[in-house]
């Protein structure tokens, strides 16, 4: 029973954390929470609603000018001290991820240390939040800016990364000075729950960082958007909620960072070296079964290469297994849920429908697992080409000139991620400049490091998220003028 299993763990939580107290909901709530892979119950959660998220964006306000007031090399002490746990437990957290929300073990794994990268790397960036000295216009002037931290940050988080997306927000807010309310999703609770718990055995001062469980996302989220208090609003997750959230910030202009959805292009060209596209593709499109938003969305081969590549790309998923998260050699796992399996059974239907060839898979299996398909002679005009899918489904469409691939890639409401193969150097500097997105990956299908800015262009999102960017996003800066010099 997975519950037992984490019940003696220092860091397995199933209440809220507010200004440093373990809490339930008011009214004594909770919801469950169950594995996408086997339907087992892992836990019951506490399910706070709008009055204990006002009072955990009121601890976080009262935390903050103790927290801003410490000295940058203090606060990256202790989110270092974070770091340490996060790496120690890492097997342990791996399988609590794994468990609630459906990724196999060996990328969970992965996800750990992707996570705690984000906690070391800020904890070292605290103390390069650097200003400037600007030559003044008059004698008598000293011009100076400053870069101090923006105030309470509300981070909202998706289920497809529960701790690495909570890291790339929350790590870079405390670095820079910003107490944190953190909504996890509903989906996995848990994770977030042993971060904080982590955070509190760091010594990370209470109302510093405070989580919120809950069901009730709208509630919750509207009390995140509109309190005074909260100076911005971190947010990842779909593009329709963005725009929801977005509005709800437009009354008191709290500022925003919103990694949203993406349609990602994945570009074969006639020169590309083609066992590393299929290999690329693999990666690009299997990581997490298909479910993050910089997952290939649409494979576009040029015409040389289309039938060899249909050909090994489909061989290759082929050999993907399937199975128990918690089996290393398991490579695919199962959706999310209900919902996600319709949306992905729904676009196949709909591609077959209007002409698509299916290669491979194509049926959903038991629960929430559905079969890693591939469709060849995909066309624009397929709701496919248009939608993020967020499954298993590699579609594969045909172009005829670099001109035409860059343009189909290009049709798209998002801009977040695109990769495209290729070994003419010129093309890949054309190509580079030409697309649309946010982040490119060039004979290369994982692109995600601390060190590198994450984030989109278009109806992608605003604002990047890691590396040394990753700061700006939590501080306000200050111009000051000194006269009478
Ligand atoms: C996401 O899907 O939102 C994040 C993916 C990543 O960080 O690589």
């Amino acid at each position: 029973m997975p519950t037992s299993e984490f019940a003696s763990l220092s860091f397995y939580r199933t209440q809220g954390y507010v200004d440093g107290a373990w809490l339930a909901a008011d009214d004594g709530s909770t919801f469950a929470v169950h594995s996408p892979s086997t339907g087992a119950h892992l836990a019951d959660v506490a399910d706070m609603g709008r009055a204990e998220t006002r009072r955990a964006i009121e601890a976080a306000s009262a935390a903050w000018p103790a927290w801003r007031a410490m000295t940058a090399k203090e606060r990256g002490a202790l989110l270092r001290e974070w770091f340490t746990r996060i790496v120690a437990h890492r097997e342990s957290l791996a399988r609590l991820m794994s468990l609630e929300s459906g990724k196999v073990i060996t990328e969970s794994l992965g996800e750990v240390t992707y996570g705690a990268s984000f906690v070391e790397w800020f904890a070292e960036e605290a103390k390069r939040a650097y200003g400037d000295v600007i030559p003044p216009h008059t004698r008598d002037r000293r011009l100076v800016v400053i870069r101090q931290p923006v105030g309470v940050v509300a981070a909202i988080t998706p289920w497809n990364f529960p701790l690495a997306m909570i890291t790339r927000k929350v790590a870079p807010a405390l670095a820079a000075g910003c107490p944190v309310v953190i909504k996890p999703p509903a989906e996995t609770p848990l994770t977030a729950l042993a971060l904080a718990a982590l955070a509190e055995e760091a010594g990370i001062p209470a109302g510093v960082l405070n989580v919120v469980t809950t069901n009730q996302a709208s509630e919750v989220g509207l009390e995140l958007c509109e309190n005074p208090l909260v100076r911005k609003l971190s947010f990842t997750g779909s593009t329709d909620v963005g725009r929801t959230l977005m509005a709800q910030c437009a009354r008191n202009l709290t500022k925003l960072s919103l990694e949203l959805g993406g349609n990602a292009p994945f570009l074969v060209f006639d020169d590309a070296d083609l066992d590393a596209a299929v290999r690329g593709a693999l990666t690009a499109k299997y990581r997490h079964n298909g479910q993050t938003c910089v997952c290939v969305n649409r494979i576009l081969v040029q015409d040389a290469l289309y039938d060899a590549f249909v050909e090994r790309f489909s061989a290759v998923v082929a050999g993907l297994r399937t199975g128990d998260v918690l089996d290393a050699q398991v490579q695919v796992g199962p959706l999310i849920n209900e919902k996600g399996v319709i949306k992905v059974e729904t676009l196949v239907a709909d591609a077959l429908s209007k002409g698509a060839s299916l290669l491979r898979g194509g049926h959903r299996r038991e629960g929430f697992y559905f079969e890693p398909t591939v469709l060849a002679n995909a066309t624009p005009a397929m709701r496919i080409a248009r939608e993020e899918v967020f499954g298993p489904v590699a579609s594969i469409f045909r172009f005829h000139t670099e001109a035409e691939g860059i343009a189909m890639a290009n049709d798209t409401e998002y801009g977040l991620a695109a990769y495209f193969y290729s070994r003419d150097v010129g093309r890949c500097w054309r190509v580079a400049e030409a697309l649309e997105y946010g982040m490119v990956g060039i004979n290369e299908g994982l692109i995600s490091t601390e060190v590198a800015p994450f984030g989109g262009m278009k109806a992608s999102g605003v604002g990047r998220e890691g590396s040394r960017y990753g700061l700006d996003a939590f501080l306000e800066m200050k111009y000051l003028c000194y006269g009478g010099i």
